[in-house]
């Protein structure tokens, strides 16, 4: 295979390669001036055709301090994007510029897109609301401090977790060092189905969904919170346990989120958003609960709450920099970590009619000549995938074999059977007779 190694979702690293980051982040703070020949002569690209401040500076100024240099376009809008420039183009040509290139941008799947048109390792800095790993990095590696373990942490979620990429690879690492979630969203901005789908089949973990809609109602009248669905839309967030009611006593992390605003939809309202303060954390619940952000932040914490020894987001964003040296110099090949990364299922090519990835945010809808639509395989039997991008699962009707004109039904044998560089995915029979398919599907086994 060769090619550079990416950092695109918090998924490309094995649990052991995780924690080898925590622990060359921990050498590297005990002294930030001491590592100034790790990478000296190498370059980093930031690329953001999105804002930042700590993302973009902390990436710097970790580069910095590994003694290597920086480029930086960090406005897109004055760079050839503003002439029309494909992002794929861009990359190809930043990637000769740089030995490593940080990218952040507001489509889904676009730092999957880089990484296959790149020369050299590409950094997820941000790809909509998609993902965000280097921040959940910087986050886990905060309360692996501040907690000493990740395993059994009970975990409150709050506010913007539909459009909040931080949050999407927050709880997919969480969830797979096997910590407990407790989400508190704000009204119709709950996770997402497919995340949710992702955790409980891939991860085995069952997000909880606490009946407060503000956090305030967790600590008020009693010491405890008692989850209890409310909303019948909402059901198949619960486990059967928890369709009751559930109730946690104890609450080691509030991860709080600002609302994604420029990411809403016309129907999305911010309306009477979280709003945490001194007061609110006064129950016995909340005793040792740390609260973080990833930052900015607008209303979600007064600011009087910042001299409460809880709030660790200042101490959270500081760490984005020893945690981002050790990024770096690992995809530089400057520090080893041994261990068996992560083998993920490999992309194909996927043959259809239309473009079947419903997620209109895709980078494969909005760089439809660069990014052609790919896919990973998430279940044989019956077919299932993912877009190769953004991860949205596909919507597979009926499917075709390079070749043949036969169609056959996505839970038959046949389908099986097909190599999946092979299958024609459709989204339904009468797509696909429009592209001259046709037979009759085979029957459903499943
Ligand atoms: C986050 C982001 O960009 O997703 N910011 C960050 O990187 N620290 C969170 C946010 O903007 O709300």
């Amino acid at each position: 295979m060769g090619g550079p190694r990416h950092l695109v979702s918090i998924d490309d690293l094995s649990l052991t390669e995780i924690q080898g980051l925590f622990e060359h982040a921990s050498r590297f703070s005990e002294n930030l001036h001491s590592s100034a020949d790790s990478c000296r002569g190498l370059i980093s690209a930031s690329v953001f055709y999105e804002a930042s401040t700590r993302t973009r500076l902390s990436f710097e100024s970790a580069m910095l301090r590994l003694g290597g240099g920086v480029v930086t376009a960090a406005d897109m809008g004055l760079s050839s994007a503003a002439k029309g420039e494909s992002l794929a183009d861009t990359v190809r040509i930043i990637s000769a510029y740089a030995d490593i290139l940080v990218l952040r941008h507001p489509s889904e799947g676009a730092a999957r897109l880089a990484a296959g048109y790149s020369e050299v390792p590409v950094i997820n800095a941000g790809d909509g609301s998609h993902e965000h790993p280097t921040q959940t990095l910087c986050d886990l590696y905060t309360l692996w401090i501040e907690k000493g373990r990740l395993e059994g942490l009970d975990v409150v979620l709050s506010g913007d977790l539909r459009y909040s990429r931080t949050i999407h690879s927050f709880v997919y690492a969480l969830a797979r060092f096997g910590a407990n979630l407790v989400c508190v969203p704000h009204a119709g901005l709950e996770l997402p189905d497919y995340v949710v789908k992702r955790l409980r089949e891939e991860y085995g973990a069952e997000p909880q969904a606490a009946d407060a809609s503000r956090l305030g109602d967790l600590a008020r009248a009693s010491d405890a919170m008692y989850i209890t669905p409310t909303k019948p839309h909402q059901l198949s967030l619960y486990t059967q346990a928890s369709r009751g009611a559930r109730r946690v006593d104890h609450v080691d992390a509030i991860y709080m989120t600002r609302p994604q605003t420029e990411r809403f939809a016309s129907e999305d309202s911010a309306n009477d958003y979280v709003h945490l303060d001194t007061m609110m954390m006064s129950g016995e619940a909340l005793a040792e609960a740390v609260v973080m952000h990833p930052l900015p932040r607008r209303d979600e914490i007064a600011p009087e709450f910042d001299q409460d020894p809880r709030s660790i987001y200042f101490k959270q964003a500081a760490r984005g920099v020893p945690i981002r040296m050790a990024i770096l110099a690992m995809l530089l090949g400057r520090i080893d970590i041994s261990s068996s990364s992560v083998t993920r299922e490999s992309l194909h090519p996927a043959w259809w009619g239309t473009n079947p990835c419903p997620n209109l945010g895709c980078v494969s809808h909005t760089e439809v000549r660069q990014a052609p639509p790919m896919f990973r395989v998430i279940s044989r039997f019956p077919l299932r995938g993912v877009c190769g991008y953004c991860s949205r699962e596909l919507i597979i009707g009926i499917v075709g074999c390079r070749g043949r004109v036969e169609l056959y039904s996505p839970t038959s044998t046949e389908a099986r059977r097909i190599e999946p560089d092979d299958l024609l995915l459709f989204r339904d029979e009468e797509e696909a007779l429009a592209l001259g398919l046709g037979g009759e599907p085979t029957p459903t086994d499943g």
